[in-house]
């Protein structure tokens, strides 16, 4: 098989699963336990949160584990609104995933104003409409990193710049950043971070928020004292080795995992794009995560693309993998200006660690032969 939908989820490294199953043998105890065997865990799970400290830049107590990336922005959002009850406005953008949009649609029924600041063809957000929404009752600003469908990246800096100057707290969905992209929470300037470990070749059901030092924020879970009592409930301790253990090999073999992504997504783009005429991309020309290749082929139906490039063992998305059940358009391609029927016909290919020239090759081989067939009775001029 060929996969090459990395944004919807990465293959459990095996050096992961290597760790995850020694821990799973040899180590039972509850982290909050005194004697050795708990304490033992708890030094583990330590370990992992040194890790992912390490890699975003951070000290080991900005760290949160949550249950997923959704919860990382679910609590960032709702954690910072409930500690200044005195604030009731957000800002976010229409293109974020529906982890921040949908907790923005929640948000309003409760009476909080939230603003979606618009993007352009590149899907890059109007910095002028955040900076112009930011009023003294604004409690947040939350921008993705880089978006899941078309890997546009958002200039977060500057993001952090306006509103620092306005004295507004900044966070990003940075789950489709982490280990694609090379920064830390310093660099960036956010105040608040998502990430998640199963885009990253970690396990599901495990994530991070960064909450910078000195940022005060209500807990998200209520009960015992673990996460220094903002996320309450024993911790999943599997699931955050394996977050860990993923980190650390991005740490090992980033940049070369990077750099041949890169090259290969590049080889890709360029041979759709000279092999089947009418091809779209779609995002940014450079701005963009390097592993994630967004085409839409007007005249025809995405699905139809994903299930025969499926009979070849070919996996690829039609876009989010949070909306690939529902009859919904991508918020996403509409946002930044496709018609719907345009929209409709767009494929997600996302590149990562475990593909090679040779998928690459047989994309190239197989996609322009079904794109050719579809449109055959799909009755497409490619001259219209
Ligand atoms: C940008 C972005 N944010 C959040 C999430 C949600 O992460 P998780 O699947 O860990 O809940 C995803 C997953 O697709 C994503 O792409």
């Amino acid at each position: 098989m060929i996969y090459l939908d990395n944004n919807a989820t990465t293959p459990l490294d095996p050096a992961v699963a290597d760790k995850m199953c020694w821990f799973l043998r040899e180590h039972f105890g509850n982290p909050s336990s005194l004697y050795p065997i708990g304490r033992a865990v708890k030094n583990i799970v330590n370990e992992a949160r040194d890790t992912v400290a390490r890699a975003l830049g951070a000290s080991r107590t900005e760290i949160i584990f949550t249950g997923s990336g959704t919860e990382a922005d679910n609590f960032a959002i709702r954690g910072v609104l409930d500690t200044y009850p005195e604030k009731n406005e957000v800002i976010t953008s229409a293109i974020e995933h529906p982890a921040v949009l949908r907790v923005g649609n929640y948000l309003e029924k409760k009476g909080i104003k939230v603003s979606y600041a618009p993007v352009d063809e590149f899907g890059l957000v109007d910095l002028s409409f955040i900076r112009d929404a930011i009023t003294p009752r604004t409690a947040l600003v939350s921008i993705m990193h880089a978006n899941n469908e078309i890997g546009t990246i958002q200039p977060i800096e500057e993001i952090v710049k306006l509103s620092h100057d306005k004295g507004v707290l900044v966070h990003t969905d940075a789950v489709q950043t982490f280990g694609k992209l090379d920064f830390t929470v310093e660099k960036l300037g956010v105040d608040l971070l998502s990430i998640s470990a199963h885009k990253i070749y970690g396990p599901k059901g495990v994530g991070a928020l960064f909450v910078r030092k000195g940022i005060d924020i209500c807990p998200f879970i209520h009960g015992g004292h673990q996460e220094r009592g903002l996320r309450a409930g024993t911790e999943n301790t599997i699931g955050i080795v394996g977050f860990g253990e993923a980190v650390r090999l991005l740490m090992e073999r980033g940049k070369r995992d990077k750099e041949r992504i890169a090259r290969l997504a590049d080889s890709l783009k360029k041979g759709i794009e000279e092999k089947i005429p009418k091809a779209m991309f779609n995002g940014h020309p450079e701005k963009r995560v390097k592993n994630t290749l967004n085409f839409s082929f007007p005249g025809l139906e995405a699905e139809a693309i994903l299930l025969a490039l499926a009979t070849k063992e070919i996996y690829v998305s039609t876009g989010s993998a949070c909306s690939e059940e529902s009859e919904d358009v991508s918020h996403v391609l509409l946002a930044i200006g496709l018609r719907p029927e345009v929209a409709r016909s767009s494929i997600r290919i996302s590149l990562g660690r475990f593909n090679t020239e040779e998928n690459v090759h047989v994309v190239l081989k197989e996609l322009p032969e079904i794109i050719e067939k579809l449109r055959q009775i799909s009755a497409f001029d490619p001259e219209e």
